[in-house]
């Protein structure tokens, strides 16, 4: 049984390629997974893809293909994309799975059966590209739908409705008493007054005339289910709710609540601050049953959005391929502090991982090991030197920084974390060219403090590769390689003093090969 759980968005289908948003907020999900492994502590991590709706149907026609065809397709590209950018998850979400479907149905014929929904006819105008009816606070100031609805067109149907406004006091109850429900916190009071103004059910179905491509609906077959209701409820289909006993899913009670749900900002309202704990609380789920949610932001280009049609689309994979998927995680969990926005530059890529993995992390093993295996043979004497500069290394800086990652790791803020453990390295840096080992090296009666720096030296580095891990699983299993270190990373070997006295170090491997711009276009 899991200790904790993260689950993260299923990818929109129409989106046919993914980007580096989606990139970032996987990768993201995966830290925070590997923090909790690297803490001792057991995971289990949900992701996946959400492939039905308007869109994917319409998609798949553009392209003569199929729906199912079309969605089999971008499965791929994601699929593959997770497994070069080593994100590890235990779970996949892929919303045309029959036992989703189940999932689904179960909850919609409960919420039938218990009289959470009614069936209604409504006119008004609908935006093709949101799946939505729009209402007049959809209106610009001169009465228009803005773009971002794309086609609207007028319709009447008759639809599934769930009485969403009956749970209006409830979910500000909840979202009072809850402080930790949303992070960061100026999220939380942003759905609070977007809930203050929540009038009006949510319309859940969609007249299979119009849209086949969906769940039906298990009592009027003439329905399919409105996209975002479906793929919430891989959430909770997929660590097992509701499951038959040899489904071969995960028991729900051992996964349930998530720990986190990981999501971007532009689906918290009303997606999964709204209709999402709502449709909990009306299943019959308790308060303490509520998943919480972690907010993150967008990354912009030149502070625009990205966006298809300006053709500012970043490709992940590519850049994995040129650069490397260190330096591509590295980037995205360094250049971004959780829940804000950042504004997405190859050139800021290349500059922090040259100045701070390889100028900073990679010149210090370099030198350490080359020192050692010079002068010492790369055997360690473990001395506890008083000298006051190697005493603040093991006293003060290596356990500060490790306070310091832990506390910003379990705040989700691995901007800060990773800080911590490059400051350590550079704190090293610094104690090479304060002693100068290749002086002390020459000089006899300092032979016991050119042993004590070695010392200090591997054992913080030891560390660095340790708080490293969660971001960069490889290169951090290639330092620790490097020193020797066959255990398998862990915090709390993050402590001072676990190299014994003769260890022997390993030889110097180029680690974090600089990097280049791209060559200049050719015209
Ligand atoms: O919304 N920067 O899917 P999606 C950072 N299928 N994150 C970004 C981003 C950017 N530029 N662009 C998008 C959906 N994202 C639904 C989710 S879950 C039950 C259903 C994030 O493919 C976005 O915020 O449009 C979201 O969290 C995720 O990518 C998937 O977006
Ligand atoms: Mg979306």
């Amino acid at each position: 049984m899991p200790d904790c759980t993260f689950f993260t968005t299923a990818i929109d289908y129409t989106n046919a390629a993914p980007h580096i948003g989606h990139a970032y907020e996987k990768v993201l999900t995966d830290v925070f997974a590997r923090f909790e492994k690297l803490s001792g502590r057991s995971v289990y991590f949900l992701t996946g893809v959400d492939q039905h709706g308007q869109k994917v149907q319409q998609s798949a026609e553009k392209e003569g293909l199929s729906p199912l065809e079309f969605a089999q397709q971008c499965t791929t590209k994601f699929l593959s994309l997770w497994q070069q950018l080593g994100v590890h998850y235990d779970g996949w979400a892929a919303t045309t799975d029959p036992l989703h479907k189940q999932a689904v149905q179960r909850i919609l014929q409960q919420l039938f059966a218990s009289g959470k929904l009614y069936k209604q006819a409504h006119r008004g105008f609908y935006s093709v590209r949101q799946e939505q009816f729009l209402t007049d606070k959809e209106r610009t100031e001169t009465g228009e739908f803005g773009p971002e609805w794309g086609e609207v067109v007028e319709l009447e149907e008759e639809n599934w409705y769930f009485r969403l406004s009956e749970y209006k006091d409830w979910l500000l109850g909840f979202i009072d008493g809850h402080e930790h429900f949303v992070t960061p916190s100026f999220r939380r009071v942003e759905l609070r007054n977007a809930v203050e103004k929540l009038s009006g059910d949510l319309c859940i179905s969609r007249p299979k005339n119009r849209l086949s491509w969906g769940i039906e609906l298990p009592f009027d077959t003439g329905f399919v289910t409105y996209v975002w209701f479906d793929a919430l409820i891989n959430y909770v289909s997929f660590a097992g709710y509701l499951a038959d006993p040899d489904s071969g899913l995960p028991r729900f009670e051992t996964l349930w609540p998530a720990k986190a749900h990981v999501i971007g900002k532009d689906i918290l309202i009303p997606a999964h601050g709204v209709y999402w704990p709502i449709m909990l609380h009306a299943i019959g789920f308790p308060d303490d049953q509520i998943p919480n949610l972690l907010v993150h932001g967008w990354w912009n280009i030149s502070g625009a959005k990205m966006s298809k049609s300006t053709g500012n689309v970043i490709d992940p994979a590519a850049l994995a391929a040129h650069y490397g998927v260190t330096a591509l995680r590295y980037y995205l969990m360094a250049d971004i502090s959780t829940g804000k926005d950042a504004d997405f530059s190859e050139e800021r890529l290349r500059m922090r991982f040259n100045d701070e993995l390889a100028n900073n992390v990679g010149n210090l093993l370099n030198r350490t090991l080359n020192m050692a295996h010079r002068y010492r043979a790369g055997v360690l004497r473990k001395i506890a030197s008083p000298d006051p500069d190697l005493a603040q290394l093991a006293h003060r800086d290596a356990p500060n920084a490790v306070v310091t990652y832990t506390d910003a790791m379990a705040h989700y803020q691995v901007d800060a974390a990773l800080d911590a453990a490059i400051q350590l390295a550079r704190a090293c840096n610094q104690l090479i060219e304060s002693s100068a080992p290749w002086k002390l090296a020459k000089d006899p009666a300092q032979a016991e403090r050119l042993d004590a720096v070695l010392y200090h030296l591997a054992e913080a580095i030891r560390i660095v590769a340790i708080l490293l891990n969660p971001v960069l699983p490889d290169a951090s299993l290639s330092i620790l390689a490097q020193l020797s270190v066959d255990t398998t990373p862990s915090l709390h070997d993050a402590v001072w003093g676990r190299l014994e006295d003769g260890h022997v170090l390993g030889l110097p491997v180029p680690l974090f090969p600089r990097l280049e711009p791209p060559p200049a276009a050719a015209d």
